[in-house]
């Protein structure tokens, strides 16, 4: 996803993505701006999982960690794409056993769909082997529509009670915790940066378990008050990784909203089921949804 403009109160599109202005750079792109990320979103520790008693090493592209898929994960391959509407449109990629170390051939899907007021990202996949499946859409929002711009005015609602604790690497620690009287707690509308200065390491880059569900259902709103922007997402997913993020050499300028299985599952038996069966259809929703602003 290159750019998405939105309205703000006086009717002014701007683009709220975060994104290059020339295809070099849309091709390196080490940050994952608007990538569809996979076959396994987030980090796997070790680079390695067991599966049916059989150890999987995978590329260590964040080291010691698997991140993103791997050095050439689902953001840098060539997909094949096929209008489905007139505001849709479908990318297919099949991913071949042993990519980056994952088992099973994988056939995947992302479908876009513009509506008038959402975007809806649908992906699913099958494999002729169990194999880790955690794919999502990495954006980069920053609703003033000015990319130099921090988002610590914004204002962020995430419905989940609990989070995931990392350690140093970022992989999460195994306990779940309860967001209230932390700084991540976001479950009333707050702005970023109001607890910042609370938090070591002073950024979000963590996940969040979102209430269990198989069906779409709110995961997060944003505002931005100045515009009078808004965004809504929706998600099927288990867990939604919040990050704060530094683009261009800038700090805060933009938040992704990554929905996902749990980082790190295959290797966290406690964590909801990552694994992918042959004969079963992994199926992943996000509505990003853009009410009249305020
Ligand atoms: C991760 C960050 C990482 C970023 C870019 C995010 O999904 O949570 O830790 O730095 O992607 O790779």
């Amino acid at each position: 996803m290159q750019s998405l403009s939105v309205p703000d109160r006086n009717g002014e599109s701007a683009d709220i993505l975060v994104g290059y202005d020339n295809a070099v750079e849309w091709l390196e792109n080490a940050a994952y701006f608007g990538s569809t990320v996979g076959r396994y979103a987030n980090r796997i520790s070790g680079g390695r999982f067991t599966l049916n008693g059989i150890i999987y090493e995978l590329s260590k592209n964040d080291c010691p960690n698997h991140l993103h898929g791997g050095v050439n994960g689902f953001n840098k391959v060539q997909w094949n794409s096929k209008i489905t509407g007139e505001h849709s449109v479908k990318f297919t990629y099949h991913s071949p056993a042993g990519e980056e170390g994952y088992p099973g051939n994988l056939k995947v899907t992302v479908e876009y769909s513009l509506e008038k007021q959402s975007l809806s990202w649908k992906a699913t996949a099958t494999s002729d082997e169990a194999t880790p499946v955690n794919l999502t859409n990495h954006a980069y929002f920053n609703l003033t529509g000015d990319p130099t711009a921090e988002v610590l005015g914004h204002s962020l609602t995430i419905h989940a009670s609990k989070y995931l604790p990392v350690n140093e690497a970022l992989i999460p620690t195994g306990e779940q915790a309860e967001v209230a009287g932390t700084p991540f707690d976001f479950t009333r509308p707050k702005t970023i940066g109001e607890n910042l200065g609370l938090l070591n390491g002073n950024s979000f880059d963590h996940n969040y378990i979102l209430s269990p569900a198989t069906k779409l259902r709110l995961a997060a709103r944003v505002e931005e008050k100045n515009s009078g922007r808004i965004m809504e997402l929706f998600t099927n997913q288990p867990g939604m990784q919040f990050f704060l993020a530094a683009t261009h050499g800038r700090k805060h300028t933009a938040l992704c909203l990554e929905p996902q299985k749990f980082p790190d599952s295959p290797n966290q038996p406690a964590f909801p089921d990552s694994i992918l069966q042959p004969g079963e259809t992994y199926e992943h929703e996000i509505l990003f949804r853009f009410p009249d602003p305020i």
